[in-house]
């Protein structure tokens, strides 16, 4: 993925239930999380059309992934498992040893695919977040 392909992502991830989005997901946010990440996040294209996005940085602990999103018309074709291997598979490269993901609670499909995936539920662990601004 590069920043060339924000306005397609944003529209996917606009178009994707499941998916919470904020400020940090502008446009200026998301390039400089490329430019941190180089070469973990990646898109799914068919023909040429952007069909699947996932972010991936990490920060030399541990690794997340954001924004998975697959458009409805291309899931169930290995397509999601796809770019969450790529993810995984750099993550690896850079020495990480686990990667986080945050999904939102009531997502009960996107929770059932991670735990397919081979991802743990921490049931005992609560985000909490500090809003600098
Ligand atoms: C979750 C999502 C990315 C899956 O994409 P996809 O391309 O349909 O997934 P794949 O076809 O690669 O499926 C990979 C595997 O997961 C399984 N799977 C897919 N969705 C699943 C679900 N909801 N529950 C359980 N298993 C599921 C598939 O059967 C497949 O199994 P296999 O590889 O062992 O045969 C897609 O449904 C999506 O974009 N959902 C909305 C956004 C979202 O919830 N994102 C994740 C939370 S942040």
């Amino acid at each position: 993925m590069t920043a060339t392909d924000y306005p397609t992502a944003l529209a996917l991830w606009q178009a994707t239930e499941g998916m919470g989005l904020g400020a940090a997901d502008s446009a200026a946010n998301v390039a400089a999380f490329l430019a941190r990440n180089p070469g973990l996040s990646v898109v799914a294209e068919q023909a040429g059309r952007l069909v699947g996005t996932a972010l991936c940085g990490h920060d030399a602990r541990r690794g997340t992934i954001y924004h998975l999103a697959v458009a409805a018309q291309f899931r169930g074709a290995g397509t999601g498992r796809a770019l969450v291997d790529w993810c995984l598979a750099g993550l690896r490269r850079h020495g990480l040893t686990r990667c986080h993901i945050i999904v939102l609670a009531h997502n009960e499909k996107g929770r059932r695919f991670w735990a397919h995936l081979g991802f743990k539920e921490y049931n005992e662990v609560t985000l909490c977040s500090y809003d600098l601004t």
